[in-house]
Parts: C-alpha cells; structure tokens; sequence
C-alpha cells in the first residue's frame, strides 16, 4: 500500500519527541502501561537469569522473615525496571512507595519518606542516580542501619538526632549504572542487570499485550511485529497499538501479517526497527561521507537535527545494531550499515571493524572536532 491513498491517517514525521521507536515512555505510554503490566514474577516474561536470581533473593527473605535485602535495576528504559519493582512489592505481600531522584533533592525529602514508611514496606527510588548528594548520604545509612541522621540547626551550634527506621527494602532503578557511586552501589544485596530482549520473548510479550488489548493478533504478525522492536518490551506494546489503529480505521480490525508490515511502512519503522531518523543519518553518512569518519556535528547538520538528538536518540541503537562505530576520528559506517541501505561501499571505505573495535555507548567524547 502506498502512503498516497491514506487520508488523515499520517502520522507527523517531524515530531521526534513522538518517535514510535523510542524506548522512553511518552504520555501516551504512560496511561495504557499500567494495564500491560505483568504482576507477578511467572508472568514476567524474559530476562531468565534476572528472575532466577531474584526469585531467590525474595524466598530467602521470606523464609528469614525480615526485610529482602535491597535491589538494584540496571538497564536501558522500558525494559521492565518500574514493572519489576511492583512484582518484588507484590511478591513480598508488601506496600509499595514509588519516588524517584529528581525529587530527592534535599536530604530532608528523604528523610520525611524514609519516616513514614511501614516495616516491611518497598521502596521504590527510580532514576536512582539523579539524587542529590545530601540526600545519597543519608541514603547510605539509612540502607545499611535503618537509621538517618536529622540535622537540626545550623553551623557550629548544629546536632544530629539519630532517627530509627522501620526495615524497609529499597528497590533501586537506574538506565546509567556507571554513574551511580561505588559505596551506593556495595549497598545493595543484588542488582539485576537488565538486558534487551529476545525476539522470541518480545513476540510473547505482544501476544500478551494483544490478548489484554483484545487485538486479533496472527502469529507472524507478532513475529513481524517484535522483529521491529529493538528488542524492548515498551516500544513493542507501543507499535502495536499503532498497528492496531491501523487495522481498526483501515481493515476489519485483524492484525495479519500483511497488514502490520502495510502499518509499519506507513510509520516508517523498517523491518529491524530503525526509523526515518535513523536512516537519514545511515543515508547522510554513508552517501554524503563515504562512510566516514565524520565528526557528529556535521552529521548531525547533514540531517538537520541537533548534535544531541542524533547522539542520544539515534546512535545508541545504531552501535549496537552494529552499524556505526565512534572512533577518535569521528563517526565510521560499519559494512553492515551498506548492506542494509543496499548500497555498495566505493574501493578503499575505510571500515570501522578493520580500524577501531566498537566503541561502548558511552564513547562519544572519544571524538575530536
Ligand atoms: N518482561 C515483560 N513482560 C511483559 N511486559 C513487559 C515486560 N517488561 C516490560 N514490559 C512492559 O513494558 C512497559 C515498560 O516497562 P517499564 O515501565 O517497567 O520499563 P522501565 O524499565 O521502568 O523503563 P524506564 O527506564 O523508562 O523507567 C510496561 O508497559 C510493561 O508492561
Ligand atoms: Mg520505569
């Protein structure tokens, strides 16, 4: 099907801060999330290793009757942290109070949480590494002896009033393991380390979904579906909502293989999950640089996007598709990123994976402009 004959059914390629592939959720996530949530470890599905290890650590602290020891998520965004952190509440049979970093700012919004907990109680600190510092050390006591220190008055005259916690379990999560500090990171017990799906496990995740949304789902359209995921559950849900538009304004409402690949085409995202972004940067690298290296700055002109747009929403995905690299001279097209815009590198391409290896994601301050 072509885009031509749709009418009022285009989505806006301009929006970026709309991008059907983003694994960060938007409002839209945000309102439908909940329902999709798994509620229990069984249904939780993936991520094997990391609800083996913390199946255990729960039965262990069931078994002891105190509090489980305090857990620490780490992964990418929309992997399943918040959603595991409700499964952990759940499985202890205990409350759940939600918070995060940015709103810890001073040590004293801590402390009126901390307070008012009940034993046994979860606690759930999101984007763990956003906290202040006041906030981090009183965190540290407050994990290791259930104890904060209130600092009442000010200067010389000042006195710390030891306050005594309820046992609490702290369950941390945060997309940016490597900037938490060490002495924050020994207090946890365990820390799961959350990786990106399977496709298999994404295809069980859409049918999932499917059944909740009571979306009529073929099986190779999950298939094709997940293969477009980027390997995360919340982009999966999200683009199956927006096939399931699809099929409701432009067929019966049935989801076949047929249809889910017309809809992807229409919102642009390509049969391994890279978007109209992502391609104009392989395109723009590829047939305007020769493959590079280029420095990201005059990528990102050739796209017409900011630096940071392209480094942070683009490139991630990228590298780890294995389709550019960051060197020291700039950004480098690996042979893959050719083959998929089925284009023939010109004699003597310098290629990234016979210059440099990979860089980690992190590497872009590797690059001199
Ligand atoms: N293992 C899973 N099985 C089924 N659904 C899942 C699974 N993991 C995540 N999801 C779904 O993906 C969505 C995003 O998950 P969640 O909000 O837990 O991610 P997150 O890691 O907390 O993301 P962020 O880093 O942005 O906070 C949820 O709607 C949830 O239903
Ligand atoms: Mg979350």
């Amino acid at each position: 099907m072509s885009v031509d004959n749709l009418h009022n059914f285009e989505p806006n390629p301009d929006d970026e801060s709309n991008r059907l592939v983003d694994a960060n959720a938007d409002g839209d996530d945000m309102l439908v999330e909940g329902a999709l949530r798994p509620r229990t470890l069984d249904a939780f599905i993936g991520q094997q290793r990391v609800k083996d290890q913390l199946g255990l650590v729960l039965a262990a602290s069931s078994a002891r009757g105190r509090a489980a020891d305090h857990v620490l998520l780490a992964g990418p965004p929309g992997l399943g942290k918040t959603t595991l952190s409700m499964i952990i509440a759940a499985e202890l049979g205990m409350p759940l109070r939600i918070t995060s970093g940015p709103a810890l700012q001073h040590a004293g919004d801590l402390a009126a949480v901390l307070s008012s907990l009940v034993p046994g109680e979860v606690l759930f600190l999101d984007e763990i590494h956003r906290m202040s510092r006041m906030a981090e050390e009183m965190l540290y006591l407050a994990m290791e002896d259930f104890r904060v220190d209130i600092i009442v008055g000010k200067g010389p005259g000042a006195t710390a009033i030891p306050l005594e916690l309820p046992p609490f379990t702290l369950v941390g999560a945060t997309t940016r393991a490597g900037l938490l500090p060490g002495p924050l990171r020994d207090r946890f017990g365990f820390t799961a380390h959350m990786d990106f799906y399977e496709a298999d496990d994404i295809h069980a995740i859409l049918v999932r979904s499917a059944a909740l949304l009571g979306v009529p789902l073929a099986p190779d359209a999950a298939a094709e579906i997940a293969k477009r995921s980027r390997g995360t559950p919340r982009v999966a849900n999200r683009l199956l909502r927006r096939v399931r538009d699809y099929a409701q304004v432009k067929a019966d409402g049935n989801v076949d293989l047929a249809l889910a690949r017309a809809a992807l085409e229409l919102y642009e995202v390509d049969e391994i999950g890279l978007d109209r972004l992502d391609r104009a940067v392989l395109d723009a690298l590829l047939r305007r640089f020769g493959g590079g290296p280029v420095g990201l700055s005059t990528l990102a002109v050739a796209v017409g996007e900011e630096s940071e747009t392209v480094e942070t929403v683009c490139e991630p995905f990228l590298v780890r598709s294995g389709f550019l690299a960051r060197t020291p001279r700039g950004r480098v097209a690996t042979p893959a990123a050719w083959q998929h815009l089925g284009l023939t590198p010109a004699p003597g391409t310098p290629f990234a994976a016979a210059t440099l290896p990979f860089e980690a994601e992190t590497g872009s301050d590797l690059e001199q402009e």
